[in-house]
């Protein structure tokens, strides 16, 4: 992960870099550091923790090189020796990535002493031994030694030169009159520049004395590249009032719907993406597999039960960390849709397994949510439209990525002359549901406040419920540091009802559908074992659960295919509401990035 900018030009204020690094924040926020020339004299500053405390170690001074670094700690602690840049002597470098082959270089360039217990600072020592009086060719005798992802940026104050190096983490280049900004993405730099180039793998961007050549090492030549002029905008990235980015994107999700469906519907007929429309009409898919991480692996396992139920296809739906690593050689590849989601269209186990996939000339389909992502750009999109998100625990992505799928099924579904009655109506509708949940946040906020206190949290459902129930769990354990497992009801019997207490409270998905009594009984076997019961119920299950269980929050009744989207809310909401309570950093918790590129 990491976030890493680097600038060669007219001079600029040192102070003006690190507002562009602070938009890389998302990508890591243990650390920070940069570097730069002071006529010619390296300066360096290192933080522990967030760029806010760099801008106190920094003057008003202007510079016409920098080089900066915000961290997602792999190797090594987070402290201020850990921390980017690393430098040995007129050198210094930030990286993205994993150099996996820190310790043979280390052994290989014996005799060094190492500052860090990172594995970047390996690069900078061995562009120092291979450079004699051409940065150039210690650059491209060095990254020949170097496996592993990596993008960095190296900067010379003796030559005056700056350097960037791309191996599968993602670095951009922007134009600027006079001079260039390099970063770990496009959104960063958009307030210096449109006029962009997107290095790729192999790429070496050498800029000396205000011209640039681009060198790659895979292919050994120079190379062009073609510069883009990036035509959308960045959302608004402001709280508006809301205490946090997260309260607030979870009140976008009304919103969030309505721009997401719209102009994909046209007289109750799904239509999708133009693009999108032509390739399903000319492709032949029995089979859907999704493949993502987190979150939006949990809205893929939705997705399954879309395919299967109403599209009629195989499916289902696997982690891409796991995936990646599968022998595919035997898996077959015909009449099967493979479905990569991601918020970020950068996280690096989903896009390896994307790239993969298609050397293999596989069938797919990308739903990212972030335009001008290395999956947006590198697939067939059918992009989520959430607006940016901010709270590194994702709330409206996914409500945006569940309406996605449905459309993207029934779709699928029309295709085959399968009839679903209702279900597009409703669709148009739901989003006036979610916003009477969010009016209704007080009795959230009530129930946060009374089971703030416990350690372990159980979330279980059926069906649809059961991906509800690892999302719920998932926002309470990412932003509120408690334990919370989640199963599907029916296992529970297999092992987890061992765990129920009354110190372990179960937050019960019971909205009606085919499973009502079922999931009566694996309430009542949880009450019989002392365990409280949240339960979130509708106008039908609550007159069944009213008796039985500790707490209820209620939701609208509507379709069953439809329940994922309101029953998320109240979970997102808890586990904000909890989090804020105990005092935590509820946009930025501890040991966590937005946008996961390292392995
Ligand atoms: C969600 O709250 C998480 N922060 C995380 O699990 C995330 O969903 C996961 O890293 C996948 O990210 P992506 O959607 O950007 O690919």
């Amino acid at each position: 992960m990491c976030g890493i900018v680097g600038y060669k030009g007219k001079p600029v204020r040192v102070k003006d870099i690190l507002d562009t690094l602070k938009m890389l924040e998302y990508r890591g926020y243990d650390s920070a550091g940069l570097a730069y020339s002071r006529d010619g004299i390296l300066e360096l500053r290192k933080v522990e923790g967030k760029i806010e405390k760099l801008y106190g170690l920094v003057d008003d001074s202007f510079t016409d090189l920098v080089i900066a670094h915000t961290r997602w700690a792999t190797h090594g602690i987070p402290n201020d020796i850990n921390a980017h840049p690393h430098v040995v002597g007129t050198l210094a470098v930030v990286h993205n990535g994993i150099i996996e082959n820190y310790r043979e270089i280390k052994n290989y360039l014996n005799g060094y002493q190492f500052k860090s217990e990172t594995d970047s600072e390996v690069i900078v020592h061995l562009v120092n031994y291979f450079y004699k009086d051409n940065l150039f060719d210690s650059i491209l005798a060095s990254v020949k030694f170097l496996k592993g992802a990596f993008a960095f940026v190296l900067m010379d104050t003796k030559s005056g030169d700056l350097v960037a190096v791309k191996m599968e983490s993602p670095i951009v280049i922007g134009l600027i009159d006079g001079g260039y900004i390099v970063s770990s993405d496009i959104p960063s730099i958009i307030k210096w520049t449109r006029r962009i180039i997107t290095l790729e793998n192999g790429d070496i961007f050498y800029i000396s004395s205000g011209d640039f050549k681009i060198f790659n090492f895979i292919e050994n030549r120079f190379v062009r590249r073609n510069i883009e002029i990036i035509s959308w905008d960045l959302g608004i990235a402001e709280k508006s009032g809301y205490k946090h980015f997260m309260l607030k994107e979870i009140n976008e999700q009304g919103k969030v719907i309505r721009d997401t469906i719209a102009g994909r519907i046209e007289k109750n007929e799904i239509i999708l993406d133009e693009e999108v429309r032509n390739y399903l009409d000319s492709t032949d898919i029995r089979n859907i597999v999704y493949i993502a991480c987190g979150t939006s692996y949990h809205a893929g396992l939705v997705g399954v039960y879309y395919s299967l139920e109403l599209a009629g296809l195989n499916s289902h739906a696997v982690h891409a960390s796991e995936y990646r690593y599968i022998d595919k050689s035997r898996v077959s590849l015909d009449d099967t849709l493979f479905v990569f989601i991601s918020q970020s269209g950068e996280t690096a186990d989903t896009l390896s397994v994307a790239r993969e996939l298609k050397g293999m000339k596989a069938k797919i389909l990308a739903i990212p949510n972030v335009i001008g992502s290395s999956m947006y750009r590198e697939f067939l999109s059918f992009p989520t439209r959430a607006g940016v998100e901010i709270g590194v625990a994702a709330t409206k992505t996914f409500t945006a990525q569940l309406i996605n799928l449905l459309l993207l099924n029934l779709y699928l579904a029309k295709k085959k002359n399968i009839q679903i009655d209702g279900l597009v109506h409703e669709i148009l509708t739901i989003h006036e549901f979610v916003d009477s949940i969010l009016e209704s946040y007080d009795q959230i906020l009530e129930l946060a406040q009374e089971y703030s206190d416990y350690q372990h949290f159980m979330y279980l459902g059926r069906h649809l419920m059961y991906p509800i129930a690892l999302e719920g769990a998932l926002k309470l354990k990412e932003i509120s540091y408690i334990h919370a497992e989640a199963y599907p009801a029916g296992e529970m019997k297999h092992g987890p009802i061992a765990l129920i207490d009354n110190k372990m409270p179960t937050f019960y998905l019971y909205p009606y559908n085919r499973l009502v009594n079922k999931n009566l009984s694996n309430i009542q076997e949880i009450k019989a074992r002392k365990g409280k019961v949240i339960a979130l119920v509708d106008k039908k299950t609550k007159e069944i659960a009213k008796d039985i269980v500790d707490r209820m929050i209620e939701i609208r009744y509507v379709n069953e295919y439809l329940q994922p989207i309101l029953a998320v809310i109240p979970l997102q909401l808890f586990a904000y509401y909890i989090a804020d309570w105990k005092g935590f950093n509820v946009d930025q918790p501890r040991n966590l990035a937005k946008s996961v590129t390292v392995e």
